[in-house]
């Protein structure tokens, strides 16, 4: 295979991110109910973790469930947190078998029981895996995010535990969910829709954007080998010139 074609495992991105869309127009299409749609996407999830994982990608974050996506139809909404129980009981035996670890980033206080003590499960069990990070963006917006870590960091600044002259890019970071994730590298979002969607805007500073048509539910390992091979025909200058780069 010529250079074009293959992925070079020594420039992975480090932290991918992917915005699983389309669910419920693959549902449409096929005469159905969205929530068939979520049942297929729960499949595009397991081979697009795994495929990841086998990569060589260190971090992958998922947006399962948007802080707006409680606006949804009850019914909707029920069949989602269902799909999450069932899924994390289902495929504990593939996270451990792929050594990955589950993490979630979002406002999970406000998921129902079920889902919080199965996460809670599954997390303690996988805690100790180091193959990959597998992060589940439930109940998350990247506003209500910041919001939490300027509340967090004018707490520490009124128990003077913080200088505001101290207060850098760093300080930011380590307030977010996602203190112990590095900078996202790759977006992927399905579906057509080329938006941001509340999701990441911190961390996507310098992340490179992909967008495809395919609906999520037949999202594959091929379509995200694809997405990595754009990913690296891509020059990242971070705001240097391409001279500097070379
Ligand atoms: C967006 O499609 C998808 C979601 C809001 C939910 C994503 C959930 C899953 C893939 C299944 C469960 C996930 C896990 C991690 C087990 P949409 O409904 O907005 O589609 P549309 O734009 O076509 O209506």
């Amino acid at each position: 295979m010529n250079q074009n074609t293959t992925i070079d495992t020594d420039r992975l991105p480090k932290h991918l991110a992917i915005i699983m869309d389309g669910n419920g127009r693959w549902a449409k299409q096929k005469g159905m109910l969205r929530v068939f749609g979520h049942e297929n996407g729960t499949k595009a999830v397991r081979e697009t973790v795994e495929a990841s994982a086998k990569l060589g990608i260190e971090n992958l974050t998922l947006y399962a469930f948007s802080t707006e996506n409680w606006n949804r139809p009850k019914l909707e909404v029920d069949t989602l947190m269902k799909l999450l129980v069932n899924s994390l009981k289902n495929e504990l035996p593939t996270l451990q078998n792929n050594n990955i670890k589950l993490s979630t980033i979002g406002n999970t206080n406000q998921l129902p029981e079920s889902a919080r003590k199965q996460l809670d499960e599954v997390i303690e069990i996988t805690k100790n895996n180091t193959r990959m990070t597998l992060t589940l963006a439930l109940s998350y917006g990247s506003r209500e995010e910041i919001v939490s870590a300027v509340k967090a960091i004018s707490e520490k600044i009124k128990t003077n535990n913080l200088e505001i002259s101290d207060i850098s890019e760093s300080t930011i970071n380590q307030h977010l969910y996602t203190s112990n994730l590095p900078d996202v590298d790759l977006v992927i979002r399905t579906s057509g829709e080329q938006r941001i969607s509340n999701f990441l805007l911190w961390q996507v500073a310098y992340a490179e954007f992909y967008y495809t048509d395919i609906l999520w539910p037949d999202f594959r390992e091929k379509d995200l080998h694809e997405a990595i091979i754009s990913y690296q025909k891509r020059e990242r200058r971070f705001g240097k010139t391409s001279e500097q780069i070379k």
